[in-house]
């Protein structure tokens, strides 16, 4: 507050004429990177492997990086409220909040640290090229990475260490989401699912837990089920299996439900279709498909989540976030059903067609 001239108070940062939003928004970026470096060098992981908290000096030691750096990213994670900062006899250290234990250390069984790092190594380096993309109004592979991307998923896996960074990237939301998309509908009456472009197997596991009765098919490229199998699901699991193929071009094992997780939102209308006639076509009568993606409201009015995403599909993909009645559109054109569609509360919803 400030006195004037006349005697009045006046606010001095009055909130037209302070932009609050913008320059939070101008700084994002700044936020996101704090977070990405200091899972990249291990912040977190340190704090959680030592039984006390450590000071600025042992931290940097034991990440390799420099003191003054690191006091400054400690100090940034402070105010972020991913860090607690305690004070001893003119001591300082740290230890990790709560979130950070929880979501930002490697071993926590609700890691996104994967994610971060995908985030960090791919998904910065593609939205610097954003305004290219909505110029072009097409993914910007050949600027970010000099690799055409004629064949979209030939650019993602450009070489064996991107393609299990994105498979990491797939797996780890699903520690924080999968059960509430695999439980949106009561699934239990479908016994043989096929999750289409099934990747981690995230989301297998998940069904199989959620219904002791179902057995399910991972489907995917010949390269990620060899990746899948090796990395990520154990071979003492009898109830997943792995069919290799290309979903555009191979047939389609039978199934009562297909899953198709993320999968639409990376092609065009015409191509979706093209791959929801194949499955119609595979699927036993009275079976079902289940989409699983980020949908948009129905006016486009958020949530904003989506609408960044539709962005991102922009920036890497041939596809776009959608709306459950543009969902229901594409599964109506291949011959679906009853189609029905649940928001979960999280990033991901769950929209459910049948075949009559
Ligand atoms: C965006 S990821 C989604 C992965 C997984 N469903 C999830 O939500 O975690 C797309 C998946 O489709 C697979 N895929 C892409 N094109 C394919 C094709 N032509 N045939 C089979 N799988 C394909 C990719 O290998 C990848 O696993």
């Amino acid at each position: 507050m400030a006195e004037s001239k006349t005697g009045s108070t006046e606010v001095s940062a009055a909130a037209d004429t302070y932009p609050k939003k913008i320059l939070e928004y101008i700084e994002g970026f700044l936020i996101s990177k704090t977070l990405f470096t200091s899972c990249e060098l291990g912040v977190f992981d340190v704090l959680l492997g030592s039984e006390r908290p450590l000071s600025a000096e042992e931290i940097s030691k034991a990440v390799g990086a420099s003191l003054d750096g690191t006091e400054r990213l400690l100090a940034a994670c402070t105010g972020l409220q991913l860090l607690i900062r305690h004070q001893d006899n003119g001591q300082v250290s740290y230890s990790n909040a709560e979130q950070a234990k929880l979501y930002l250390t490697r071993s926590s069984p609700l890691s996104l640290y994967q994610s971060i790092n995908y985030h960090s190594r791919t998904i910065y380096l593609c939205w610097h090229y954003l305004t290219d993309a909505v110029r072009d109004g097409r993914n910007q592979y050949e600027k970010a990475f000099g690799v055409s991307s004629g064949d979209l998923f030939e650019a993602i896996y450009r070489s064996d260490e991107e393609m299990v960074k994105f498979m990491q990237l797939m797996n780890s939301i699903w520690n924080i989401c999968g059960k509430d998309v695999v439980t949106a509908f009561d699934l239990s009456p479908f016994k043989a699912i096929c999750d289409l472009g099934g990747c981690s197997g995230a989301l297998a596991k998940h069904c199989t837990s959620a219904y002791p009765e179902c057995t399910v098919t991972i489907f995917d490229l010949p390269k990620v089920v060899h990746m899948s199998r090796e990395h990520f699901v154990k071979e003492d699991d009898q109830r997943i299996s792995f069919h290799e193929g290309d979903f555009f071009k191979d047939s389609l094992p039978e199934a009562d439900l297909y899953i198709l997780a993320r999968i639409l939102h990376d092609w065009t209308d015409e191509r979706c279709i093209e791959l929801l006639l194949r499955i119609y076509k595979a699927c036993k009568p009275g079976g079902a498909v289940l989409l699983v993606e980020a949908l948009l409201n129905e006016d486009g009015s958020g949530p904003l989540t989506a609408q960044l995403y539709s962005l991102n599909m922009l920036v890497q993909t041939e596809g776009r976030e959608r709306t459950d009645v543009q969902y229901a559109a594409l599964l109506t054109a291949a011959g679906f059903t009853n189609i029905r569609h649940c928001l979960t509360g999280k990033i991901y919803d769950a929209v459910l067609g049948h075949k009559g």
